[in-house]
């Protein structure tokens, strides 16, 4: 499948808060908060668009000072199992080794998937958040990257 890796603007705004509905209907991020964290320096936001220009998916990196937290990854489902989530999460880890000391992120246990995803690159379980997640009430794995 082709597709391309593209810092989002604002014209996507609408297109991400879709999937990420369908991604994650139990709490999705708002449109106004895709803004904010469009709005805010310290956030990136990355999209796969495949043919013309359609959304494949998204990925949200935010730091502080050296550290970096992976706030969110989705990818549509037709068009799961191809890479995309691989290509994203490559190029967030690549801004990492040059410009941080470590990614974090939280993952819900169940969420075998993405796990797999964050093992592959790198990442390692290095505690819980115990009933961290709602509807379902679940812990959160923490995993960690580091870069030093
Ligand atoms: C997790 C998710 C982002 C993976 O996206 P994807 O584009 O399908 O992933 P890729 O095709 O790039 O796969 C990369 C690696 O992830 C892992 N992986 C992805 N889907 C998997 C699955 N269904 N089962 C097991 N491992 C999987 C594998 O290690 C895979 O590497 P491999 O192909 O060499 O085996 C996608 O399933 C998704 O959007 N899920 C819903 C949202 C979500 O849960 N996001 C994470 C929140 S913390």
């Amino acid at each position: 499948m082709n597709f391309r890796i593209v810092p989002m603007t604002a014209e996507h705004l609408p297109r991400v808060a879709a999937l990420e509905k369908i991604c994650f209907p139990a709490d999705p991020w708002s449109e106004a908060l895709f803004r904010a964290a469009l709005d805010n320096p310290a956030v990136a936001i990355l999209l796969a668009q495949g043919e013309g220009g359609a959304l494949l998916g998204y990925a949200v990196l935010s730091t502080v000072l050296d550290e970096g937290n992976l706030d969110n990854i989705a990818v549509a489902r037709s068009a799961r199992r191809q890479g995309v989530a691989d290509a994203l999460l490559s190029a967030l880890t690549a801004f990492g080794r040059e410009h941080l000391a470590r990614l974090m992120l939280e993952v819900r246990l169940s969420n075998a998937p993405a796990i797999a995803l964050y093992e592959k690159h790198g990442f390692i379980a290095v505690g819980r958040r115990k009933n961290y997640y709602d509807a379902p009430k679940e812990d959160a794995v923490l995993m960690t990257l580091s870069f030093l």
